[in-house]
């Protein structure tokens, strides 16, 4: 095989991404990389400002970007941008999150909703909406960041255990139902990343003495480590992978 036939099953060329909660992060990191493969990506968040910066950098590294500023949360809104996007997605990464790490006896119900409104429901409502253009184009590709916290729970952390969780199983539940439209429905289950988000946590020794115990590689992530997994997932060279979380945490989840 050829080394341009080899490549060909990692190539986008020609598909569309949404990436959600794409101005930052490890969801900025995705849709660099699945621009990378060949997509267009459309860059998600609630801030316009920041996506046109992010989809401007991109675009200055001769990747195809643009901004896509809505709050997932808002059915009404997602549903308008469907209806006009130009490029309908055939892509599309639901990675937005909300995280709030109080324990049970601080995190009231209405809190666990908000948490599940972002991290579970909106990728239900996303995706329904992403279907109908993906059963056009003949197929598609959905991608749940999940977290190695949903199989594990580190305590005292409850709200967002629960919601990447229901997202992980609806990972299953919509790779059973869409596989026979051509669908596949996947998740990214990271561990340690070094994101903004963690920031004070990377700086903290105490979490970097942990990580160099629990992790087998002993380390935090680098975001941009996260991106191949996205691009395998949805390219050709994973035409008969659905249904399944790919964990990228450095080997901590099979610690014992
Ligand atoms: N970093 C880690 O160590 C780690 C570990 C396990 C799992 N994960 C998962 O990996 C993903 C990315 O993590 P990260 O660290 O890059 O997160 P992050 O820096 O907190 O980024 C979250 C993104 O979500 C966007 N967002 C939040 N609420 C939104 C809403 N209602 N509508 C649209 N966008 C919204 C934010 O953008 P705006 O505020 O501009 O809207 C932001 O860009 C998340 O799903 C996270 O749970 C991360």
């Amino acid at each position: 095989m050829t080394s341009a036939a080899h490549l060909s099953r990692f190539d986008l060329t020609g598909r569309v991404a949404l990436v959600t909660g794409a101005g930052r992060g490890l969801g900025f990191e995705i849709a660099r990389a699945l621009a990378e493969a060949g997509a267009h990506v459309w860059l998600n968040g609630r801030h316009a400002e920041l996506l046109d910066k992010r989809a401007a950098n991109l675009k200055a590294e001769g990747l195809s970007a643009d901004p896509a500023p809505f709050d997932v949360t808002n059915h009404e809104t997602a549903a308008e941008w469907f209806a006009s996007a130009k490029r309908a997605p055939d892509i599309l990464v639901n990675n937005a999150t909300l995280r709030d790490r109080r324990p049970t006896s601080e995190l009231a119900p209405e809190d666990v909703d908000r948490l599940v409104a972002v991290n579970a429901t909106a990728a239900y409502a996303l995706t329904r909406l992403a279907i109908p253009g993906m059963k056009r184009a003949g197929g598609g590709s959905v991608v749940n960041v999940t977290s190695i916290a949903g199989p594990l729970a580190g305590g005292g952390d409850p709200g967002y255990t629960l919601a990447k969780g229901a997202l992980a199983a609806l990972t299953r539940s919509h790779a059973v139902e869409f596989a026979p439209h051509g669908i596949r429905v996947n998740a990214i289950a990271p561990g340690f990343f070094a994101t903004e988000a963690n920031e004070a946590w990377v700086d903290d020794r105490a979490v970097g003495d942990y990580l160099a115990m629990r992790s087998p590689m002993r380390r935090w992530g680098r975001p941009a480590e996260i991106g191949a997994a996205a691009v395998f997932l949805c390219a050709p060279g994973a035409s008969y992978v659905t249904g399944h979380v790919l964990t990228v945490d450095g080997g901590m989840s099979v610690k014992m």
